[in-house]
């Protein structure tokens, strides 16, 4: 039984909530929100924003407590920040450099985060205390969510 979530459904609820918004900290809270509550498979669902060149910190995020710092050279989310391509990761314990900010996580996607013009503003973390919660589905779904949010507007 697929337990995953109506990614249309998602979508659309996420595109009514932030109609007019340009602020990005209130975009990455309702997104944190929604995708968190939206799936079982979610134990940890957040972002990490592009402050200065080659550093991550911590945004909005739901579940556990979060790492607050990541330099680019680490982690899936620095490998999603230095690479600009989604990090599907099936076994976090294989994943060289890992960082582990709770002990239960099993496997986690890392999705870019770009703004209208293409600049890199952000990575979507999801953990899953699951083996191999997520696949390309998640990946496409999550990505054509992220790109109507943040690419289709003007930030402030
Ligand atoms: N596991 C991430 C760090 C963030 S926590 O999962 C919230 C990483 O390796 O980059």
């Amino acid at each position: 039984m697929d337990d995953r979530c109506d990614y249309d459904d998602l979508g659309k609820r996420i595109a009514a909530l932030t109609e007019g918004e340009t602020d990005e900290v209130a975009l990455m809270a309702t997104l944190a929100c929604e995708i968190h509550h939206s799936d079982a498979r979610f134990d940890w669902t957040g972002f990490y924003r592009v402050t200065e060149p080659g550093l991550l910190k911590i945004g909005p995020y739901q579940g556990g407590h979060g790492c607050l710092v990541i330099p680019f050279e680490r982690g899936v989310c620095g490998a999603a920040a230095r690479t600009g391509e989604v990090q599907l990761v099936e076994d976090v314990d294989a994943f060289p450099g890992h960082i582990a900010c709770a002990s239960s996580t099993r496997s986690e996607i890392v999705l870019p985060v770009t703004d209208g013009a293409g600049r890199l503003i952000a990575v979507l973390d999801i953990d899953s205390d699951r083996p191999s919660a997520f696949d390309a589905r998640d990946a496409e779904a999550l990505s054509a969510i992220l790109g109507s949010v943040f690419g289709g507007r003007a930030l402030t």
